[in-house]
């Protein structure tokens, strides 16, 4: 992003290098705010509804009244990618407590939230990554207890993610209490004796958007699937893993601290289910409905 480059922070659209919050801010101060990240294909935001209301449950998880209503949002949103131009962008949405007179980790008396919203460019996924697979580490969760929170704070996260950066891997799987929970930024699928595992959607990990729409064109394209506890055993085990997120879909994964993947390459579900998500994509651009 360019000094130029048209974001949005409360009320008004502006040029990056006049966004300014104040060093009060609860976001700053005290990670005490929530986020989105919306892809755009083409102009167009996708799955809009569902971010939206990912959204509402977070801001509602930490007892913030959502400063904007959904048309709000949408025409925010709209706006900020007609300031971009055409093609595909990230979306990023965030909304903190706003800021006080004074720091206090019990919220001000009278909260005034900060909107910030700005636009980055979508690229697709390195062209090695779908033809040979990504490799990945694992550790124990570092993270607290309400994973399913959408939240700024994302120390953990960050920290996991460049420890396997430096690495020369690409994500950073947890493991909570023995089983799998999610990545550092995405969810994981496991096959495993040709049925598609992912983790519960509970408080141990965030419902992925990319998640829901895996789980729904498996489920409709009649491929076993199953929500349910994977034990680390059974990550070990897997004949495939994917990694899920909005900002790049689905993504095999062949290596995992540094053993390879089944036989170490994406495997036929995989293949699969890129071809669901094609078509899918194409049904979307058709002005289908997708879940
Ligand atoms: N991260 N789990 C975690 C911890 C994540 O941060 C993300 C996404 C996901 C995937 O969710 P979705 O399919 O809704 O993008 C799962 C975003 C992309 C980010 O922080 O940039």
């Amino acid at each position: 992003m360019s000094a130029h480059t048209t974001v949005y922070l409360d009320g008004a659209f502006l040029p990056l290098a006049e966004a300014r919050v104040s060093v009060l801010d609860r976001g700053f101060l005290f990670g005490d705010g929530v986020y989105e990240v919306i892809p755009v294909y083409q102009g167009r935001p996708f799955l809009l509804a569902e971010h939206l209301d990912r959204l509402e449950r977070s801001l509602t998880a930490i007892r913030l009244d959502n400063p904007l209503d959904r048309s709000r949002w949408e025409a925010l949103i709209g706006e900020l990618i007609s300031h971009q131009g055409p093609g595909d962008w990230s979306v990023y949405l965030q909304v903190t407590r706003g800021s006080d007179d004074h720091r206090d980790h019990a919220f001000p008396a009278t909260v005034r939230p900060t909107v910030f919203a700005m636009a980055n460019p979508l690229k697709p996924p390195p062209a090695a990554w779908l033809e040979t697979g990504i490799a990945t580490l694992s550790q124990p969760d570092p993270r607290w207890g309400r994973c399913d929170i959408k939240a700024i704070t994302l120390l953990a996260n960050a920290l996991s993610r460049q420890a396997a950066k430096e690495a020369g891997a690409v994500e950073m799987l947890y493991l909570r209490d023995g089983l799998l929970t999610e990545g550092a930024a995405s969810n994981v699928f496991v096959v495993h004796k040709n049925e598609i595992l992912t983790p519960v959607a509970d408080t141990r990990i965030l419902h992925g958007i990319t998640r829901q729409l895996v789980l729904h064109l498996a489920q409709t394209a009649g491929l076993t699937v199953r929500e349910t506890d994977i034990p680390e055993a059974t990550l070990r085990d897997a004949d495939e893993l994917w990694m899920t997120s909005s900002t790049r879909a689905v993504i095999p994964i062949t290596r995992l601290d540094g053993q390879a993947v089944g036989a170490g390459r994406p495997g036929p579900l995989y293949r699969r289910m890129t071809d669901l998500w094609q078509s899918a994509l194409a049904r979307w651009h058709d002005g289908a409905a997708l879940l």
